[in-house]
């Protein structure tokens, strides 16, 4: 991002719901060099505003004032921005040019090229662990955009973690796979915990446990480019104690209760659309 430190007429980036989600983003950028005066943001409630205002000294305005900015970074909930639309309907700002990024999840481009048609689109979807800046984020990019435009919207929502581009039509694909994937593994790692107390072992000494062989197995995965299977079959050992548990997984049929789990997720997101 550049970084000159002048008070600026038109803001570099503009957030239009600056919540949970764009905090996490605002807080890294500005840690990476940009600077408070480059960033307008909104938001609903006054309370929300003085927060952002008095932790971030960006400047706290009208959602028409955020939408002058050079990249406009749209983050209400889906379901909040029929208001955005109606607001910026008849605003000239609306019409310039300039980068939309929407992490709104189920607005499709087209909805939004009609509120903005004289910019570049891109839709991207972080997941919750972007806020801590271990985030995937899909990036579907508009196909006007060229190499630096792409570059720079990569590298702005690269402070929410891993960015991987993707094609609009696999929005939904990735909402029900790493959008909720946390709860799903959220979920999987409560039930380790428990049953790590199931066999006497305390809370705190299972959760060490759990996190550690999530964490570590994920990174032997990718510092080897093993495939799970090799894994698998590599730590199974004749008559051992983990084939005696992976039949019971077997059994219960949670490969294709997974299956199944994303596929819903996947399904509701079309619904939602
Ligand atoms: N959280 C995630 O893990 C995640 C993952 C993928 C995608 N997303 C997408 O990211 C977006 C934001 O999610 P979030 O979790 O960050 O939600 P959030 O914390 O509720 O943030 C939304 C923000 O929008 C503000 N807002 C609402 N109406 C507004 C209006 N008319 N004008 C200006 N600001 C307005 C709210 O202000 P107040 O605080 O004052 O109410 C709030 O700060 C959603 O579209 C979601 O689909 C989130």
């Amino acid at each position: 991002m550049p970084n000159n430190s002048v008070v600026l007429r038109v803001p570099v980036l503009g957030i239009i719901g600056c919540g949970r989600m764009a905090e996490a983003m605002l807080s890294r950028l500005l840690v990476d060099g940009l600077l408070p005066e480059q960033v307008w943001v909104s938001a609903r409630s006054p309370q929300r505003q003085q927060y952002l205002a008095e932790t971030y000294g960006v400047k706290v305005t009208t959602n028409q004032e955020v939408a002058t900015a050079e990249i406009l970074l749209l983050a209400v909930k889906p379901q909040a921005f029929a208001d955005i639309e109606v607001e910026l309907a008849d605003a000239e700002v609306a019409r310039r040019a300039g980068i939309v990024v929407s992490i709104m999840a189920g607005i499709y481009s087209g909805r939004l090229r009609q509120l903005f048609p004289q910019r570049l689109i891109f839709r991207a979807m972080p997941n919750t662990p972007a806020q801590v800046g271990a985030g995937v984020i899909a990036l579907a990019s508009d196909s006007a955009a060229g190499e630096l435009e792409i570059e720079k919207i990569k590298s702005l929502l690269g402070v929410l973690g891993r960015v991987v581009a993707v094609s609009e039509g696999q929005m939904d694909a990735v909402t029900a796979l790493s959008g909720s994937g946390p709860a799903f593994i959220a979920l999987i790692v409560e039930a380790l915990c428990d049953a790590g107390v199931a066999v006497g072992l305390s809370r705190s000494l299972t959760q060490e446990l759990v996190y550690g062989t999530i964490a570590g197995t994920v990174q032997l995965l990718n510092e080897r480019a093993l495939h799970p299977a090799q894994l698998k079959d590599a730590v199974t050992s004749p008559a051992g104690t983990t084939i005696a548990g992976l039949e019971v997984l077997e059994a219960a049929g949670v490969r294709g209760t997974l299956m199944q789990t994303v596929k819903a997720a996947y399904e509701r997101a079309q619904a939602l659309n």
